[in-house]
């Protein structure tokens, strides 16, 4: 019941059936089940040599995506196909992006989602850190993320359509010892996601974030006092409320959601896919 006035009230019950008939009409024209995510889509994906950006670029592509795959490690040319265009360089560089952009036009003929996924960690209390060792974080999580992002909006502008997926952490809202610098960029990375949010939706383009919880990656193995870094996130896993870490495809399912017209209505937001980790704190 709405309410009009006080003590006055309208029954929308006996419209239903009025609203039932919109709403299966509605539904037949815009079938959900059509709706193919991605296919026929062009993605960049960052950071898609291994991993979380490995997992998003397989996915895009088996759900029909075309994917600039740029990752600083030369691994990634091995993913090189009809669909997947390699580029092996550092995101952080000037011309980058700039090169990731014009091979998806060059190959693919345009541009429509952007994923700002390559990262990197280090595991420094803030006194022992040094000046390169933060901009070498802020240099490939932000700037990386802000280059590509400006780049992409280039292209689709001119569109009025696109979406750009970035994958911050729940490291963008909590703090953890030794790793300021990273907590700091993925801070930063989620602010990034809301302002460009505000500035792309204007031509059409979605921005949005998935806030990561522990994933089963390489990513600590520099870092991880043995070198095994895998096993060090399944052991901080474990203290999520769901019991473990999760597997790179578990992220890449949100960011496809995020990256397709599924996620139609959203705008700046940083999704939680953490196992359950950011409710707990306190617990
Ligand atoms: N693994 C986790 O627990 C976790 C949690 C939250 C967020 N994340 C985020 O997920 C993203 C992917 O990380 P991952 O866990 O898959 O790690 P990963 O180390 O497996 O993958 C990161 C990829 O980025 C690439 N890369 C690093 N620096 C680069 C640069 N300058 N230019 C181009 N490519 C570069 C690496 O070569 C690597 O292939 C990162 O942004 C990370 O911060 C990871």
């Amino acid at each position: 019941m709405a309410r009009l006035k006080p003590g006055r009230y309208i029954c929308f019950h006996a419209f239903e059936p009025i609203f039932r008939w919109l709403g299966e009409s509605t539904f037949k024209e815009t079938n959900m089940q059509d709706i193919n995510e991605v296919e026929g889509k062009v993605a960049i994906v960052t950071g898609a040599a291994s991993g979380i950006g490995r997992a998003i670029t397989d996915l895009l592509v088996a759900c029909g995506a075309y994917v600039v795959a740029e990752d600083i490690d030369p691994a990634v040319e091995a993913l090189a196909g009809p669909r997947v265009a390699p580029l092996v360089a550092d995101i952080s560089a000037d011309g980058s992006a700039e090169k990731a952009v014009a091979l998806a036009v060059d190959r693919f003929s345009r541009l429509d989602l952007l994923v700002n996924n390559a990262g990197i960690i280090i595991n420094k209390c803030v006194v022992d850190m040094s000046r390169d060792d933060w901009e070498r974080i802020m240099n490939v999580n932000v700037t990386g993320a802000f280059l590509h992002s400006r780049e992409a909006m280039k292209a689709m502008i001119p569109q009025r359509s696109g979406a750009i997926v970035n994958v911050a952490s729940y490291a963008s809202y909590f703090a953890f010892r030794t790793i300021a610098a990273y907590t700091a960029s993925k801070g930063a990375l989620a602010q990034l996601t809301r302002t460009l949010a505000l500035e792309a939706i204007e031509y059409g383009i979605r921005v949005n974030a998935v806030g990561s919880g522990d994933v089963l990656t390489n990513i600590l193995n520099k870092v991880a006092p043995d070198g095994n870094g895998v096993a060090a996130l399944a052991t901080h896993g474990e203290g999520a409320p769901i019991g473990r870490a999760a597997n790179p495809e578990e992220i890449a399912e949100v960011v496809l959601f995020l990256a397709s017209e599924r996620a139609s209505f959203m705008v700046g937001s940083v999704v939680m896919a953490d196992g359950g980790m950011s409710v707990r704190v306190g617990a």
